[in-house]
């Protein structure tokens, strides 16, 4: 015999038995409920003054039989009715109500979290026979506000709503809305999820941004959900807003949510119990992109090394959390076998891979020791990630570095010897993009990468003045630069991708930014360019 869920304290022998018994008893496919089981339902709530709810799977078979209070049932764990991105549960939970017509806030909540069939709420009569029932179900297409379409009440007498047909349409529905046909089972579908905090149009570019970086991790975004936080409490949404994204999550066939924020464990923790969703954070998806990209031995130890110092906090003892949460994107990352190892593991990997790089890095230490001593200058190449470093480096040099429109196309530095007209030699090198809010574990794992930087006797700051942000993200990267104590090193700004915009706002942002503006795919404009860092370097020569 199954189990009662919820609470059943104080009832008597007899209303115990016949609530058990409910478990036995079958609903046609085509109805709602059968008449006769929402009758008994109904009495004994009556009865015993409190909510009584049963779950009900398609075959028309109780799931689960669940007694509330006189307000309320809580649905206990149903995670072993697993439902498949974009497709409803298979459940659908019919109620009694004591004294309320309509679906409460809580039902709708249940609805949306739990991505029910339906829900449903039986009114009664004074003798405890039902009297109406409320239907409501998830809408299958985002129509911005609503996110449920309710049935007109229904007589007890009218449970035939030809159940299995309407619930098939439905998900029919939901499946054509989503176009989860258009990916394939192995590419992960997200949502973005901003929050507002500053204004509305730094949200959105945030948001932008964000998508940027998961197209070039190759997730397919399937929507957004951009809200002002809520002022209190250390959640990023509240219940209200957690509901609507599981709606959004539904309609879209999401796989995935993406948080265009750092999430601290705790809220990892809660967030994944809540949305059958794996859940990353903007730091994961940046570091995800790392792993993609690293290739040296160098930059694949301390992408590893990154990983799992975010990650080590994370690996939460619940496992489905866990295994959401370590999952990796579309299987990546350092792998599921990887991380599913527990702590001590982790920790132990942790000091073989700082160990393993203190040798890589003495290694090249020694070889930049050799380069220095020959005495030939360096300048390094900085900027925002995809503002055209890697094409400036190829246009100078006549080289064919990947240059790519994806974020993060160059993680190992790459140099390339250079002779400037008058004569002079210099080794130009390509560094990793910087980004905002660089995650601090990734910004150490670099630091390495970066060292390259401080040997450097020019650095050549690239900005896309294409860029709506152009002005925030040279002040990002010129933070970076401070933290890294690299600001003493003289610097030209070069005003990328001129070509993208006219002559007068060329001119502005020149004076503003004072740069020497340039389109690094046309090697004939950078002759100011060359000429100024030509003498610039004969100059640092000088004064060494
Ligand atoms: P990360 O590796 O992400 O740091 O990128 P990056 O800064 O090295 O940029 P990359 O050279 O890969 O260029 C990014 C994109 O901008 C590519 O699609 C380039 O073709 C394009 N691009 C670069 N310079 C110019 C330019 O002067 N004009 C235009 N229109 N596009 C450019």
């Amino acid at each position: 015999m199954k189990r009662l869920f919820g609470n059943i304290s104080g009832l008597k022998a007899g209303q115990i038995q016949k609530l058990e018994s409910f478990y036995r008893r079958r609903t046609p496919v085509w109805e709602l409920i059968s008449h006769a089981l929402l009758r008994d339902i109904c009495a004994v709530s009556k009865e015993i003054r409190r909510q009584i709810g049963v779950l009900i799977n398609r075959k028309g078979q109780i799931t689960h039989v669940i007694v509330g209070d006189y307000s309320k049932i809580i649905i206990p764990d149903i995670g072993e009715y697993r439902n498949a991105p974009g497709r409803l549960r298979g459940l659908r939970c019919i109620h009694t109500h004591l004294d309320d017509e309509v679906l409460s806030e809580d039902d709708l909540t249940d609805l949306s979290l739990l991505s029910l069939d339906l829900m449903a709420a039986a009114t009664m009569e004074e003798e405890g026979g039902p009297r109406r029932i409320h239907v409501g179900h998830i809408l299958p297409k985002d129509s911005g506000s609503q996110s449920f379409q309710f049935l007109r009440p229904l007589r007890p007498d009218q449970m035939d709503i030809g159940f299995i047909e309407f619930i098939t349409a439905l998900e029919d529905e939901f499946s054509l809305s989503a176009g989860a046909l258009e990916t394939d089972s192995e590419t992960e579908r997200a949502i973005l999820v901003g929050i507002l905090d500053i204004s509305r149009e730094h949200g959105e570019e945030s948001l932008k941004e964000l998508r940027s970086l998961a197209d070039s991790c190759g997730i397919h975004v399937v929507g957004t959900y951009l809200q002002r936080k809520r002022s209190d409490g250390s959640l990023p949404l509240g219940l209200g807003q957690f509901q609507n994204l599981s709606v959004l999550a539904l309609q879209k066939a999401a796989t995935m949510a993406v948080f265009d924020r750092e999430l601290n464990p705790a809220q990892i923790r809660f967030i994944t119990d809540r949305l059958e969703l794996k859940v990353i954070d903007r730091t994961q998806l940046i570091l995800d992109i790392f792993a993609q990209r690293a290739q040296s031995r160098e930059g694949k130890l301390q992408v590893e090394l990154a990983q799992l110092k975010y990650l080590l906090p994370r690996l939460i003892t619940k496992n489905t959390a866990m295994s959401r949460l370590t999952g990796g994107i579309g299987g990546r990352g350092p792998g599921e076998t990887k991380l599913e190892i527990n702590r001590r593991r982790a920790r132990e990997r942790i000091g073989q891979l700082e160990q393993a790089l203190v040798q890589v890095r003495k290694h090249r230490n020694l070889m930049r020791s050799k380069r220095t001593k020959f005495g030939i200058p360096v300048v390094s190449i900085v900027g925002y990630t995809n503002t055209g470093k890697s094409t400036l480096l190829n246009s100078l040099t006549h080289s064919r570095l990947l240059a790519e429109s994806r974020l993060f196309a160059t993680l190992d530095p790459s140099s390339r010897r250079f002779r400037f007209p008058g004569g002079a030699e210099a080794i130009f090198t390509d560094t990793v993009g910087f980004i905002r809010d660089l995650p601090r574990d990734l910004m150490v794992a670099f630091r390495a990468t970066l060292e390259e930087l401080e040997h450097a006797s020019l650095l050549i700051h690239v900005i896309d003045i294409s860029h709506p942000n152009a002005a925030e993200q040279a002040e990002s990267v010129e933070s970076i630069l401070k933290e890294l104590n690299l600001d003493r090193i003289p610097f030209i700004k070069v005003l990328n991708k001129q070509d993208l915009i006219d002559q007068e706002s060329i001119a502005v942002l020149r004076k503003r930014h004072q740069g020497i503006p340039v389109s690094a795919l046309d090697r004939s404009t950078l002759s100011d360019l060359i000429h100024d860092v030509e003498g610039m370097i004969i100059k640092a020569g000088k004064t060494c």
